[in-house]
């Protein structure tokens, strides 16, 4: 007798019933790269179909956001000025203040996620402060504090720390709490690794490090236990969310990730992995529907609670029309 495992001839209904993995548009986030000016919409060479607006043409790119039912937005600013110590990741009119401002005022009900690092807004281009040619952990922690109180003051309603200093979450929740920000919540990169795959995104927000590299920060990608260890000290330090990054290379920290802790998990399929996807459909190698679903329902059968993808808005309009 053969044991068949019955998948010859079921329907799609039953397959689709089946499932052991599914998508829904309340679990994906999409980043947004706002930039400071005006009347700004502009492509992104390195990675075809982002853009970067400024805040008042911010609601164009937010409306098909509310539209598509998404699980919220995730917001990264270029200021016009930079500096040593990236001040304008903090100023009260700062470029992300000002897009949250808008966010809020335009779609209350959009979960709007802000970035708090300071890469993109510091003239050296790298997470921290810099002392003697290298990053100095201890005194960027006030600073990410700041910024992750102004953002919440402007009306974010969770904070993504993505600095990779140690100690950041407790940091950023103590001073959110003593500033009366006990509701915003803490999405934090906990598990970040030093990673080639960011490489279209320094593009994108202009915050390639001018010297060095971040890899006495980021994680060796040849560690996971490691990624065990920064995900619990980040829940202990009051993370109401982790997140792994990248996506794809990462499935195995992924769900050993999801197998330690006790909060949701977020994945982050990066800037490199969308140009990856982009350039090979783009010479009609692969299929772009086809890749990019198959790509997010590996990040949810590894342990995604969430997922951040450069392709929400799509993946979501899809699910919508019923061919996801
Ligand atoms: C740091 C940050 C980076 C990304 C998100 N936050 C870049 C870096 O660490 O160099 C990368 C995201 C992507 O590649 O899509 N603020």
């Amino acid at each position: 007798m053969i044991i068949r495992p019955r998948r010859l001839r079921v329907t799609q209904a039953v397959r689709d019933m089946t499932a052991e993995t599914r998508l829904s548009p309340s679990m994906l986030v999409y980043p947004v790269f706002i930039r400071e000016g005006h009347g700004i919409i502009e492509d992104i060479p390195a990675m075809p179909g982002q853009k970067r607006y400024s805040p008042d043409t911010l609601p164009r790119i937010l409306e098909r956001a509310m539209k598509c039912h998404i699980g919220g937005v995730l917001f990264f600013g270029i200021p016009e000025h930079k500096d040593d110590s990236g001040s304008q990741a903090w100023a009260d009119d700062g470029v992300i203040q000002q897009a949250i401002r808008t966010a809020k005022r335009e779609f209350p009900d959009l979960t709007v996620i802000g970035d708090v690092c300071l890469c993109e807004y510091t003239s050296h281009g790298h997470c921290g402060l810099i002392r003697g040619g290298h990053v100095e952990n201890d005194p960027t922690l006030e600073v990410l504090a700041r910024v992750a109180v102004s953002q919440s003051e402007a009306g974010a309603d969770i904070v993504a720390p993505s600095a990779m200093m140690d100690g950041q979450t407790g940091a950023i929740r103590s001073w959110l709490d003593a500033s009366g920000c006990n509701d915003t919540l803490i999405m934090s990169y906990a598990v970040k690794y030093a990673s080639a795959f960011y490489g279209p995104f320094r593009e994108a927000a202009g915050s390639a490090p001018s010297f060095g590299d971040r890899k006495t920060y980021q994680m060796d990608p040849r560690n996971v236990r490691e990624a065990v260890k920064e995900a619990l000290l980040d829940v202990q330090e009051g993370a109401d969310i982790v997140i792994v990054k990248p996506g794809l290379p990462y499935l195995d920290v992924l769900k050993t990730v999801k197998g330690s802790v006790n909060v949701p998990v977020a994945s982050y399929s990066v800037s490199g992995e969308y140009s990856m996807m982009k350039a090979t459909c783009a010479n009609g190698w692969l299929n772009e529907r086809n890749i990019a679903t198959e790509a997010t329902i590996c990040l949810a059968r590894s342990g995604a609670d969430i997922i951040i993808t450069y392709y929400a808005l799509e993946l979501s309009e899809w699910m919508l029309e019923g061919w996801l």
